[in-house]
């Protein structure tokens, strides 16, 4: 009776110890797998890899790629200011961002000129600068465009340049500071030619390229994987079984303890 039971019972707690195993196996890497493949849902924005954040882990993009919703918003903080992400061209890949600080105004709480971490990101062609000017002399500069606010900080007043001034207003003394933002090219043209649309020429913001090999994620995703990051921060493609280097591949030597039909066979 005994021995009956044992023979039994041996084989059967060796079947669910390596069955738990290897359940538990394939789950961290479903997870992993899952995790990175939903996308990050924001006031109608759509993020997938290098973003994460949110319902996305931390490995499923590098550190720089760290977005949040905040109230249908979403937010990347870039060089120490925080941007709104107005749209995605996943594509090129690119996003279209303005600047959180000047979102409907051009009275920032403090001055700081718009930039970019070039190690992620690249500027998109057609943009340009446009530059703001606080506490001005009311001695007209020649190109300095005057606007009729004054601002919290300082009660300063702002005025503003679409074009480099011939000497710079800061350096003169006219002006007490002197911010950079960057804005379409277009709708700088369309600021000089209606005053109107200064606001609105900061809040179309302006395109970053994404410093990614896209080419890279693709070839994984193409493959059935999702992209994301290894332990030491390198590119990894998560498959279904485990972790890759590039893409999907079920004949790799795998992590992977033995699968189901072998035990059975075994016993
Ligand atoms: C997947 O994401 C969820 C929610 O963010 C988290 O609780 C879980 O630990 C993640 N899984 C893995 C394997 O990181
Ligand atoms: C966010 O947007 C959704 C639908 O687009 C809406 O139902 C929800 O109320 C919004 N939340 C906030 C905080 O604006
Ligand atoms: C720019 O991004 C790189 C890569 O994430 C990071 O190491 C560096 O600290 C960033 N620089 C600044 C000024 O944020
Ligand atoms: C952006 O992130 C840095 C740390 O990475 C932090 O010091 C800074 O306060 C953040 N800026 C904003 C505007 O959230
Ligand atoms: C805008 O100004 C910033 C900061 O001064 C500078 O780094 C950047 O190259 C300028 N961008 C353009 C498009 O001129
Ligand atoms: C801007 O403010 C300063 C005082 O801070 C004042 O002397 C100057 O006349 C003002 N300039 C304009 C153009 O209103
Ligand atoms: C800015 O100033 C220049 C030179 O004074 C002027 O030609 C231009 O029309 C002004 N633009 C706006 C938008 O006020
Ligand atoms: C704006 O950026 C340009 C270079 O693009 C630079 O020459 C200028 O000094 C910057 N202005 C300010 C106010 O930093
Ligand atoms: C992480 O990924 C990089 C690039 O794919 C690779 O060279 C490195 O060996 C990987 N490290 C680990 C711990 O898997
Ligand atoms: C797996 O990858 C190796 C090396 O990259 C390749 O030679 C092999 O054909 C791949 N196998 C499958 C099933 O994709």
């Amino acid at each position: 009776m005994h021995t009956l039971l044992l023979q039994w019972l041996f084989p059967l707690l060796l079947i669910t110890s390596f069955l738990s195993i290897n359940v538990e196996l394939s789950l961290s890497q479903y997870e992993q797998h899952r995790n990175c493949s939903e996308d990050i849902k924001c006031g109608g924005i759509r993020l997938s890899y290098p973003f994460w954040g949110e319902n996305r882990a931390n490995y499923c993009g590098p550190p720089g790629f760290e977005v949040e919703c905040l109230e249908n918003v979403t937010m990347i903080n870039i060089s120490s200011i925080n941007y709104r992400i107005l749209k995605t061209n996943p594509s090129a890949p690119s996003i279209t961002v303005a600047r959180q600080d000047y979102w409907q105004t051009v009275c920032p709480q403090t001055y700081e000129n718009t930039n970019i971490n070039f190690s992620l990101f690249d500027y998109t062609s057609g943009l340009t600068n446009l530059t703001f000017y606080y506490g001005c002399a009311s001695i007209n500069l020649p190109g300095l465009n005057s606007t009729s606010q004054t601002c919290d900080t300082n009660n300063d007043n702002v005025s503003y340049v679409t074009r480099s001034p011939p000497s710079d207003p800061v350096a003169n003394g006219y002006c007490k500071n002197g911010v950079n933002v960057t804005v379409f090219r277009t709708a700088a043209l369309t600021l000089e030619a209606n005053p109107m649309t200064l606001q609105a020429a900061v809040d179309g913001g302006f395109e970053l390229g994404l410093q990614i090999n896209n080419v890279q994620c693709n070839s994984c995703v193409e493959s059935g994987g999702t992209c994301g990051l290894n332990t030491t921060g390198g590119f990894s493609c998560f498959c279904l079984d485990q972790a890759y280097a590039t893409v999907c591949n079920a004949t790799a030597p795998g992590a992977q303890g033995m699968s189901v039909p072998s035990l059975v066979i075994l016993l």
